[in-house]
């Protein structure tokens, strides 16, 4: 099995004790690269601390909508400054989020346009996080042009899903793949072009079933491999290759 994890959080805390550990082994158990996604300027350099120590991570750099009302105007210097790692391959994570609503919209709005002209100005692709917001989000997107993005933890409709893969977006899947209620999700990935699909964990969170609930790590994409072979009619050896292929693809590791 190939396993090709575009989106994780490897500097949790959640991992502190045994990181060195867990990333050890990762390779032995199918997993060829993880991406380790930035939420502000700290997390972005531990982030790109893990790319030099393991050979198969690389990073993305950019600041969360959670972390927007921290912000400060000189982080657009420093991310430029991150981006310019040989391992940093995108722009992320970046967005909106009206679900927890940490930082005024149009604070959350004014970073995501930043970032979003510097992933243009630098060439990079980037990694969107949107919840509860898909209108202001899809109005962001509409009027950006010329910027490659995946959106990660896919969980709106089809209807949205069709205008997103038009703008040239791709799109990724958590463990929710495998949650009972995933209904959306799958209609999602049941149709969508296989070329634009990519999986990944948000370890720790949004582990799987059977493990839901539990620190999740990149091995558990297993579990999504699985269902994605199950609604295409594929194998899951199939469906981690073409994935693994999509994200280095998108994310131009060789
Ligand atoms: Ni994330």
């Amino acid at each position: 099995m190939t396993i090709f994890d575009t989106h994780a959080h490897y500097d949790d805390p959640r991992f502190a004790s045994d990181l060195d550990e867990v990333l050890t082994n990762l390779p032995q158990k199918d997993v060829c690269n993880v991406i380790n996604i930035g939420c502000d300027v700290d997390t972005s350099k531990m982030c790109l601390d893990i790319a030099d120590k393991y050979d198969y991570c690389y990073a993305a750099v950019g600041i969360h909508p959670h972390d927007a009302g921290k912000a400060q105007d000189g982080d657009i210097d420093r991310l430029r400054k991150l981006a310019q790692h040989p391992k940093a391959v995108a722009i992320g994570e970046i967005g909106l989020d009206y679900h927890y609503d940490f930082a005024p919209h149009e604070v959350q709005i004014d970073w995501f346009e930043r970032q979003l002209a510097l992933a243009k100005e630098l060439d990079m692709p980037v990694v969107i996080h949107e919840r509860e917001a898909v209108e202001d989000c899809l109005k962001v997107l509409r009027n950006t042009k010329d910027v490659r993005g995946v959106l990660h933890c896919y969980s709106g409709s089809w209807e949205t899903a069709k205008e997103l893969l038009k703008m040239g977006y791709y799109l990724s899947f958590t463990g929710v793949l495998t949650f009972k209620n995933a209904r959306r999700a799958l209609e999602v990935v049941q149709n969508m072009p296989l070329d634009r699909l990519m999986v990944e964990t948000d370890a720790p969170y949004m582990a799987p079933e059977p493990f839901r609930g539990k620190r999740c790590d990149s091995t558990m994409i297993r579990y999504m491999l699985e269902k994605i072979a199950d609604l295409r009619g594929i194998t899951p050896e199939e469906a981690g290759e073409i994935t693994a292929a999509n994200a280095r693809r998108f994310f131009g590791i060789k």
